[in-house]
C-alpha cells in the first residue's frame, strides 16, 4: 500500500472486497452488538489488545474502515470517526486539557471552536489565549507552565490565513505539548500536517471528505494511545459516535475526493484572479494569489490552494448583502466544500450578533464574503459573480 500514489490509496486504502460476498462497494454494518467466542476474547477487544468492535457507541465495522483509511491517508497511527467536526475538535481538546490547564489557539479559528473554548471549556476550568500564530515568537511567549496544547487551523476560516505547521510544531515539541491541526479546508490530498510535525489532525468530514453536503461527520487522526483514550473516555462516554450509514457515505465520497479537490482548486484560482482585478472588489484573500501574505509558505506546505476564496466588496455591509442577494447560481448557505457553489456574508449571517468592532478583531469586515467554489463550470460561476457585482453601487472615486 505504501508504494502506491495518493490517488490510488484514496480508492484502495483499507478497502477490499467483502470476504463473505465479494461485494466491492463498502458493506454497511448497522449492528450495535457483536458476539464473542469467549469472555477472554471480549475483554481483549474492550481493552484494545485485539482489533475489533464490541458496542456501537464505541464504533462499528464500517466506521472502522473509514478510520483506517483516513489514518493511512494522513500518515497517522490510528483514527477515530465521530459524529461531527465539532465532536472531533471538542474530543481532541478535552483529551489533552483538564481543569486548570491552558491552551494556545490561533486567533483565526472556526466559529464553533471559538464558541466551545469561550463558553463551554471555561465551565470545566480550562483557560485559553487566542494568539496570532503567524508570529512564532508571540506563540512562544503565550505558552505558560499550565499550557497543555497548541491548537491551529490552516488555512483559516474565513480569511485564509496560512500558518507554518513545521515551525509551530517545533515550538510545541520544544515545550513538550501536543499540536492539534484542523485540516478541514485542505484534506490530506492537499496538506498532511502529521508529516510536518503535528500530533493530532482533526477534520470536519462534512466538507470536502464526504463532499456532497449530505453527511455531518468528524475525523481525528493521531497516535494509537491517544485515539484509544479518545474512543473510550470521550467519544464513548459522551456518545459522539458516527453511524455506519454516514461512514459509508464518507467512504464513498473519499473515492472521488482527489478529482473533486483538483477541480475546486483550479476553479478557485480562476475566480480569485477574476476578482482581484474587478473594480467592485477591495481585497481578495486566496493563498494562490501572489498578493496573499503567506503565498510562498502556502506553495511550500500545500499541494494546491483549496476551494475557498474570501473577498471584500466595496461599500461594506449594505453592498455585501446586495451582492449575495443578487447571485443566481451560487447559493446563500452556511456550509462549504459541496458540489454546489455556496456563499456567505459573515457580517450579516454567522457573525451578525457580534458588534462590528469585535468582528474586526477576527478580520470580519462588513464587506467580507466567503465563497466556497463548487464543481460547476468555472465560466458559469464567474458570469454569476460578474452580474451580481454589477449590482453594487461603487463610490464615485472608483473608476468603473
Ligand atoms: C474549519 C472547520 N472546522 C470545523 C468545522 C465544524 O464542522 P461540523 O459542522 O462538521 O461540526 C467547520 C464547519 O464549518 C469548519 O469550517
Amino acid at each position: 500500500m505504501g508504494e502506491w500514489k495518493f490517488d490510488t490509496r484514496l480508492i484502495h486504502a483499507a478497502q477490499k472486497p467483502d470476504p463473505a460476498t465479494r461485494a466491492i462497494s463498502q458493506t454497511v454494518t448497522p449492528a450495535v452488538a457483536y458476539a464473542f467466542t469467549s469472555a477472554e476474547a471480549a475483554a481483549a477487544v474492550v481493552s484494545g489488545e485485539a482489533e475489533g468492535v464490541y458496542y456501537g457507541r464505541y464504533g462499528n465495522p464500517t466506521s472502522r474502515v473509514l478510520e483506517q483509511k483516513i489514518a493511512e491517508l494522513e500518515g497517522g497511527e490510528d483514527a477515530l470517526a465521530v459524529s461531527s467536526g465539532m465532536a472531533a475538535i471538542s474530543i481532541s481538546l478535552l483529551a489533552f486539557l483538564k481543569q486548570g490547564d491552558h491552551v494556545v489557539v490561533t486567533k483565526d479559528v472556526y466559529g464553533g471552536t471559538y464558541s466551545f473554548l469561550t463558553s463551554l471549556a471555561p465551565r470545566f476550568g480550562i483557560e485559553f489565549d487566542f494568539v496570532d500564530c503567524t508570529d512564532i515568537e508571540a506563540v512562544q511567549r503565550a505558552i505558560k507552565p499550565s499550557t497543555k496544547a497548541l491548537y491551529i487551523e490552516t488555512p483559516s476560516n474565513p480569511c485564509l490565513t496560512v500558518l507554518d505547521i513545521r515551525a509551530l510544531s517545533s515550538v510545541a515539541k520544544r515545550f513538550a505539548i501536543p499540536m492539534i491541526v484542523d485540516n478541514t479546508f485542505m484534506t490530506p490530498y492537499l496538506q498532511r500536517p502529521i508529516e510536518l510535525g503535528a500530533d493530532v489532525v482533526v477534520h470536519s468530514a462534512t466538507k470536502y471528505i464526504n463532499g456532497h453536503g449530505d453527511v455531518i461527520a468528524g475525523l481525528i487522526v493521531g497516535k494509537e494511545q491517544h485515539i484509544h483514550m479518545m474512543r473510550k473516555k470521550l467519544m464513548g462516554d459522551l456518545g459522539q459516535n458516527l453511524n455506519s450509514w454516514e461512514s459509508f457515505l464518507a467512504l464513498r465520497g473519499l473515492k472521488t475526493m482527489g478529482l473533486r479537490v483538483e477541480r475546486h482548486c483550479s476553479s478557485a484560482q480562476k475566480i480569485a484572479e477574476f476578482l482581484e482585478i474587478h473594480p467592485a472588489i477591495e481585497n481578495v484573500y486566496y493563498p494562490g494569489l501572489q498578493s496573499h501574505p503567506q503565498h510562498l509558505l502556502a506553495k511550500k506546505q500545500m499541494k494546491a490552494m483549496g476551494g475557498i476564496v474570501a473577498f471584500e466588496v466595496r461599500g461594506g455591509f449594505k453592498e455585501g448583502k446586495t451582492f449575495i442577494n443578487s447571485l443566481k447560481l451560487a447559493m446563500i448557505s452556511f456550509s462549504l466544500g459541496d458540489p454546489e457553489t455556496l456563499v456567505q456574508h459573515p457580517a450579516s449571517m454567522t457573525h451578525y450578533s457580534i458588534p462590528p468592532g469585535e468582528r474586526a478583531k477576527f478580520g470580519i469586515t462588513d464587506g467580507l464574503i466567503r465563497f466556497s467554489v463548487g464543481l460547476e463550470d468555472p465560466e458559469d460561476i464567474i458570469a454569476d459573480l460578474n452580474q451580481a457585482l454589477q449590482k453594487i453601487k461603487l463610490p464615485k472615486s472608483v473608476n468603473n
